[in-house]
């Protein structure tokens, strides 16, 4: 029974590690590794070539942040949602959008310095983009 267990134990932690190095070579950069749980203008992985409708734009004038998502809105296909996060994770701001929506832009009054901020944009069928920024 014991050898059992250990055989399911080994076979769990390899097939563990076989997704891990399918996913992410070792010597991955820590940018390139945020991007397993959203794609970027950098890595666009199977929505390749979709950056540019897709990957949120920030403008920044004084503490109002604006993100647009240069996306289409229709009742099948449209941004569903954009959110900025700080460097832990924190939501500094977010907001939903409706098919019926004209575009996908959202402003944010944000106060303070940031070295690292994230605009996030949600879309019903291309998934999750993400814009590195600082202010
Ligand atoms: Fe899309």
């Amino acid at each position: 029974m014991q050898e059992r267990r250990d055989f399911l134990k080994t076979s769990l932690v390899a097939s563990a590690g076989l997704v891990a190095a399918t996913v992410l070579p070792a010597s991955a950069s820590q940018e390139s590794k945020a991007s397993i749980f959203a794609y970027t203008k950098e890595h666009q992985g199977r929505w390749e070539g979709k950056a540019g409708s897709h990957a949120p734009v920030v403008t920044i004038e004084g503490n109002k942040v604006t993100v647009e998502t240069k996306h289409g809105m229709s009742e099948a296909h449209y941004i569903v949602k954009h959110s900025v996060l700080d460097a832990n994770g924190n939501v500094l701001g977010e907001q939903v959008f409706f098919p019926r929506d004209a575009k996908a832009i959202s402003t944010y009054e944000i106060e303070g310095k940031y070295t690292e901020l994230y605009a996030m944009s949600f879309c019903n069928i291309h998934d999750l983009w993400v814009t590195k920024f600082s202010k």
